[in-house]
């Protein structure tokens, strides 16, 4: 790290040092600017059903989670988008994709809690796993980020014994302070600098990721 001061800087910051400290402090619990969260069903009703399910605080993960559900929608699956936590019944569907915010150098609490919650079922299930995060977008080592980012998903695979994903892949994310309460902001900007926040999802490289996905489990039809 000692040859890029600059990045390091931003790096570290916005890989979870800001975000452990603020969680230290508690500001995470004030609420902001109520965010929409992507909701939704793609392509034919006669195809097998792909859930794609995500979480998000701010919403743009959800985002990344329509691009890849119009990929296996335009390759003839069913698929849907839901958020975690919304009652989802697993059972409905052939195949999962599971995605989350990086928070605090993990995936985020409640997308774990699933993934956990419904291990039997992910079991008998392809499933492949995504993150988004500032750190991948924004760290120009992209091997460094790479290991990093695919240790998180490797932990979290782990969180349901003998799941073995079919796929895992982590992706910049997106940060707006003015989506953030106030305060979080504040706080946020004060510890990571203006240079942390931006759109680094980089949609063309979800979109094929989605297609290949989708290519995948249409030969293991
Ligand atoms: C509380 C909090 C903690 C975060 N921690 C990290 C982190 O440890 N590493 C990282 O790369 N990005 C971190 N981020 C950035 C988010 O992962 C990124 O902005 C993500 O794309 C946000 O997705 P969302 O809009 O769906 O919530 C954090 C963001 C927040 C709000």
């Amino acid at each position: 790290m000692s040859g890029h001061p600059e990045v390091s800087r931003r790096t570290l910051l916005t890989g979870g040092a800001a975000a452990a400290a603020l969680a230290g402090v508690g500001v995470w619990a004030a609420s902001g600017p109520t965010p929409s969260f992507a909701h939704g069903d793609r392509g034919p009703g006669n195809g097998r059903h792909v859930l794609v399910g995500y979480d998000s605080a701010y919403g743009s993960t959800g985002d990344v989670a329509v691009a890849i559900a119009d990929e296996f929608g335009a390759a003839g699956w069913r698929s849907e988008v839901r958020r975690v936590g919304e009652g989802i019944d697993l059972d409905r569907y052939q195949a999962a994709v599971l995605g989350a915010p990086v928070h605090r150098d993990a995936w985020k609490e409640e997308a774990t809690a699933f993934l956990s919650g419904h291990a039997d079922r992910l079991r008998q299930i392809p499933v492949a796993l995504f993150l988004t995060s500032m750190s991948y977008g924004i760290d120009p080592d992209r091997a460094r980020q790479d290991r990093a980012k695919r240790a998180i998903l490797e932990q979290v695979a782990r969180q349901a014994p003998s799941l073995t994903p079919i796929a895992m892949r982590p992706f910049g994310g997106f940060l707006d302070y003015g989506r953030m309460a106030p305060i979080n902001g504040l706080v946020y900007r004060g510890f990571a600098g203006n240079d942390t926040s931006g759109d680094f999802r980089d949609f063309d490289a979800i979109r094929a990721w989605g297609a290949d996905l989708a290519g995948q489990l249409r030969r293991k039809r």
